[in-house]
C-alpha cells in the first residue's frame, strides 16, 4: 500500500469508527487472587474478545434466547442475580474495569450460571461495532458514573448520540431500563429518552423499580446516605412514527 492509499485507508477506519468522549476513567483497583484466578479460568470460556465485527447472539449462548445486554456491571452482584433468577434469558455484560469482571467471573463460576457472557471492552464500542441492529430484548444502566461536575457532565453516558445507538439494536417492543440516585441526572435520562423517537416511555415519568432489578452495593449506599432512586423504562416503538 502507498503512503497516499494508507493515508485514505485510515481516514476511512476513523470515519467507520469514530473517537468519543470516554464515560470511565480506568481505575487501577486492587485485583484480589480470587478475582485474578477466576478472571483468568472463566474469561476463556464466557469471555468474548472485543473485535470491531458483528456477532452472533445465538452462537455465542449456544441457543436462541431473548439477549439482555448490560453496560457498566461494576462488581456485577446485580448481573449475577438477575441472571440467576432468569435462566430463561441471556446476558450480555460489559465491563472495563478489571476486579468487577474479575468478581461476576467468580459469581458465575460459584452459581453455575449458563446464562452470562461478559465482553471486557467500552460498551459504545461493543454496541456501535459487534451488536446487530434489532436484535437485543432489553439494556440495562443500572447506576452510571453520575459525573457530577458541570465540566464532567460530557462524559455522562446517557446522551442523545448513545441512546440513538442503543434504541438501534432494540428489537421492536424490547426495553431500556436506567436507574440512577442522582436526581439531576436522573432527569438527564428523562429528557434524553422522551426525546428519542423510536423509544416510548412505559410510564407517566420515572417508573417504579421493575421487580427484576435487586438492590445493588450502590444503591444500598445511596439509601444509607438518605438518596432517593428514580428508574427510567422505555420500550422501542412496534411502529416508527
Ligand atoms: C458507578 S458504577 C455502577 C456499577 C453497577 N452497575 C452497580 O449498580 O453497582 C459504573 C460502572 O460502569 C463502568 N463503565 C462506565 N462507562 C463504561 C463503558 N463505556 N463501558 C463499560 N463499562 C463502563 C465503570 O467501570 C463502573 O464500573
Amino acid at each position: 500500500m502507498n503512503a497516499l492509499c494508507e493515508n485514505l485507508h485510515a481516514a476511512n477506519e476513523a470515519d467507520k469508527a469514530p473517537r468519543h468522549i470516554r464515560s470511565y476513567v480506568l481505575r487501577q483497583g486492587r485485583v484480589s487472587n480470587a478475582q485474578h484466578r477466576y478472571h483468568k479460568e472463566l474469561m476463556a470460556r464466557i469471555g468474548v474478545p472485543y473485535a470491531p465485527v458483528q456477532i452472533d447472539l445465538t452462537a455465542i449462548f449456544g441457543r436462541a434466547s431473548p439477549c439482555i445486554f448490560e453496560i457498566g456491571f461494576g462488581m456485577g452482584e446485580t448481573s449475577a442475580a438477575i441472571a440467576a433468577a432468569n435462566p430463561q434469558n441471556d446476558y450480555l455484560g460489559i465491563e472495563v474495569h478489571t476486579p468487577g469482571v474479575g468478581n461476576l467471573c467468580k459469581l458465575v463460576a460459584e452459581a453455575g450460571l449458563s446464562n452470562q457472557r461478559i465482553i471486557q471492552h467500552d460498551a459504545v464500542e461493543v454496541l456501535r461495532d459487534m451488536i446487530q441492529p434489532g436484535t437485543l430484548s432489553g439494556v440495562h444502566i443500572f447506576f452510571p458514573d453520575p459525573w457530577p461536575k458541570a465540566r464532567h457532565h460530557k462524559r455522562r453516558l446517557i446522551q442523545p448520540p448513545l441512546v440513538a445507538l442503543i434504541a438501534s439494536r432494540l428489537a421492536p417492543g424490547a426495553y431500556i431500563h436506567c436507574a440512577t440516585d442522582w436526581e439531576d441526572y436522573a432527569h438527564q435520562m428523562l429528557e434524553v429518552l422522551s426525546a428519542e423517537p423510536v423509544l416510548e416511555n412505559t410510564a407517566k415519568d420515572f417508573a417504579p423499580r421493575p421487580d427484576h432489578r435487586p438492590l445493588t452495593k450502590f444503591e444500598q449506599r445511596g439509601l444509607r446516605l438518605g438518596h432517593d432512586v428514580w428508574d427510567v423504562v422505555f420500550r422501542r416503538r412496534h411502529e416508527l412514527l
